[in-house]
């Protein structure tokens, strides 16, 4: 059955001594809670990776990377390999996010390689699409996120499918405060999950976890989890507080 999830992703934010307190902070709070029926991921810039990793130990959450490269390993400079990632303790990271679409030219096809290379050291990719704005005003959304998903993740076997969490994030919602209403948001979880059950089956399907981002905070995290195929949250400006974001994972 798939899981709950709430994933905070710190971007390109935080230096050392607060990243050290933020992530402290989070496992003192989570200390306070029942999170049995969510796993709480903390994916920090990959310097930090270390740090969370040794705090997770201890604390009730997994840490994530927020990028992997899509070589295996070599004369690759500035990149990160998966194994790199499985031997600092690294159990989830993130793939595609619209950030590394628009900025760093990545495509799906680049993204499907990264998925592969997550699967095979064993860390759960979680798969991120969305449309932008303008994509969303013509009416085209759906057809957008259908090639993401077909292009990016649906080489998968489904043994291998069902290993996958999938992030929406519409690109208009992302930072900007305006997040997607929770029929918005449903329509395009039911709309993934259906992809999956016709690619697949709906076995599959049930089993994959499919996360909401886009300006996801401590007020509407409870109304946008409460929607039948929304199993969580991929968090980005709240994770940054660590009361918000505990709110936001105790929000099932
Ligand atoms: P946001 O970012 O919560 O700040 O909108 C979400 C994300 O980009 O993952």
């Amino acid at each position: 059955m798939r899981r709950n999830i709430v994933a905070g992703n710190w971007k390109m934010n935080e230096l050392f001594p607060q990243a050290d307190d933020l992530v402290n902070s989070i496992a003192e709070e989570l200390h306070n809670y029942d999170t049995a029926d969510v796993d709480v991921v903390v994916c920090p810039p990959f310097p930090y990776l270390e740090l969370v990793s040794d705090v997770s130990e201890d604390g009730d959450f997994f840490t994530g990377a927020q990028n992997v490269s899509k070589f295996e390993n070599g004369a690759y400079t500035g990149e990160v390999s998966a194994t790199m990632l499985k031997s600092l303790g690294v159990d989830y990271c993130i793939v595609g996010h619209s950030e590394r679409r628009k900025y760093f030219g990545e495509t799906n096809q680049d993204i499907a390689q990264k998925i592969d290379r997550l699967l095979n050291e064993d860390i759960t990719p979680i798969m991120c699409v969305g449309e932008s704005l303008e994509e969303r005003e013509s009416g085209k959304y759906l057809e957008v996120i259908r090639t993401q998903i077909q292009e990016g993740i649906f080489h998968l076997s489904a043994d291998d499918m069902q290993r996958c969490v999938i992030a929406y994030e519409p690109v208009w919602a992302i930072g900007t405060g305006h997040t997607a209403s929770k029929e918005q948001a449903q329509e395009v979880h039911a709309f993934i999950r259906s992809l999956i059950c016709e690619k697949y089956n709906d076995d599959v399907a049930q089993e994959v976890s499919i996360l909401y981002g886009g300006s996801c905070n401590a007020k509407n995290a409870k109304d946008l989890f409460a929607m039948e195929d929304i199993d969580g949250g991929l968090i980005g400006g709240a994770s940054l507080k660590s009361k918000d974001f505990i709110e936001i994972a105790c929000s099932f």
